[in-house]
């Protein structure tokens, strides 16, 4: 998986309006989180709906390497036979983790408090991003690690032998940090407290407590406190996995964009902590809205229905980064499209995801002929309006799938086509992603 693969450009350019319904594969964060407390929980774990992007596949031959067992059965069910808090193996091998660093980081907690010895690594992405960030609180625990340079992959864990609980304030305002830190207080004995100061997506939290382990939540000013138990025994679950809303932000702002456009996307996870996308683009003027809300394995789901509407510039607030993270890379696109100035602030986890997006955000709307400043901690974009981003342009994507899906969106409505230099990434968390849009109406070369 380490390997490069080779580089797959797309070009998109402008259709007639996009219309039909929205197929977008299941939630990565939720399935990821499945496949790891099944392999903690003893038994038979089923998953429905999980996404089979290589990011997710990645960690399922790490749970198996830890000697959890998987399979698949004809409908599409995965089934998950785990091995218990504490139980995990020691690998026969390097553990490769591809493009994640949700797999990754949490894989890592996951060990952390069990005696075994694991070596991690990852793509040439992978290996530039901080680890130290899970590394250091995760030695609280009683774990050892030995890795490259500051913290970065290669890293070698050697999980503790005699783990202990641990009281921990969390300075990166990261869910991954967070599920990392609950992951391995799983068999830490007595209670771990972790204090984070914004809210992060909770999807470990309410799969645990699915799960059957004892955890409290508490609010903590802006934050919250998050109490667990170790030495927990996990009870095996059904996870219905809902459809990603990060992957929904792609074809709900094509729809925005595109003249004429009426999408309808069913299923998606509704989550607070990872709605706000739609909630800026509302405020944008777009025509987004959710029908048919319900409840589905512990986490709101519904019909997310977007159409096109002219948008205007916002002021995005850092307090809202985190409910949006993952989608400031199509938002800024959203933006180059709308009538004035948009402000995005609070950004700066931007550069340390699959690449620096803010500069990949910045290098892309510059090539399509979009102002843009970038800040330390943000962006700010002069909109164009609907018909007045230039595009013609090739954009690089730095092995960033997001990047890739953002700008070949920006294509199906700029005046003249747009090109992203690499589509291989796509498959780390959306592999229908092109054959989806085009089941719209999307025009890719
Ligand atoms: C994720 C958390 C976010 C997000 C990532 C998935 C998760 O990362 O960017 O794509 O599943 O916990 P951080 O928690 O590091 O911000």
């Amino acid at each position: 998986m380490t390997a490069v693969k080779a580089p797959r450009p797309l070009a998109a350019r402008r259709p007639g309006a996009l219309r039909g319904i929205a197929q977008i594969p299941g939630d990565k964060s939720i399935s990821h989180r499945a496949l790891i407390l099944g392999a903690l929980a003893v038994g038979e774990t089923k998953i429905t709906g999980l996404l089979e992007a290589d990011d997710v596949i990645a960690t399922a031959m790490a749970m198996r390497r830890f000697g959890a067992e998987t399979a698949k059965d004809k409908d599409g069910t995965w089934r998950v036979w785990g091995v218990g808090t504490g139980g995990f193996a020691e690998p026969d091998g390097v553990l490769d983790f591809g493009n994640s660093g949700t797999g990754v980081r949490l894989a890592m907690g996951a060990m952390a408090t069990t005696p075994v010895l694991a070596v991690f690594t990852g793509d040439q992405s992978l290996r530039r991003r901080p680890m130290r960030r899970v590394l250091e609180p995760l030695s609280a625990f009683g774990m050892d690690w030995n890795g490259r340079g500051d913290g970065y992959l290669p890293v070698t864990l050697r999980g503790a032998r005699h783990p202990v609980a641990i009281e921990h304030r969390i300075a990166t305002p990261s869910a991954q940090v967070k599920s990392a830190l609950l992951l391995a207080a799983l068999n830490a004995p007595g209670r771990t407290r972790l204090t984070q100061n914004v809210l992060t997506r909770d999807h470990t939290e309410r799969m645990l407590k699915a799960f059957g382990a004892d955890i409290v939540v508490e609010p903590d000013g802006a934050g919250e406190t998050i109490s667990i138990t170790g030495e927990a025994e996990l009870k095996p679950a059904a996870v219905h996995v809902p459809r990603d809303p990060s992957s929904a932000a792609f074809a709900a702002v094509a729809a925005s964009i595109v003249p004429a456009s009426q999408i309808t996307i069913p299923g998606v996870l509704l989550n607070q902590r990872r709605v706000g996308l739609f909630q800026v683009l509302r405020e944008m003027g777009a025509r987004v809205s959710a029908a048919s809300v319900s409840e589905a394995g512990g986490e709101p789901v519904g019909d997310v229905v977007a159409a096109f509407a002219p948008l205007r510039g916002v002021e995005v607030p850092a307090d809202r980064a985190p409910a949006l993270i993952d989608e400031y890379p199509i938002l800024a696109i959203a933006a180059a499209f709308a009538e004035g100035r948009t402000i995005l602030r609070g950004l700066e986890e931007l550069r340390v995801k699959e690449s620096d997006r803010l500069a990949a955000i910045a290098a892309g709307l510059r090539a399509i002929g979009v102002n843009v400043e970038e800040l330390s901690d943000g962006l700010i974009i002069e909109g164009r309006g609907a018909d007045g981003v230039p595009g013609g342009a090739t954009v690089e994507t730095h092995m960033d799938h997001r990047i890739a899906m953002s700008f070949l969106v920006a294509g199906l409505a700029a005046r003249e086509p747009v090109a992203v230099d690499d589509t291989a990434m796509i498959a780390t968390s959306f592999p229908e992603f092109e054959a989806m849009m085009r089941s719209l109406g999307a025009e890719f070369a």
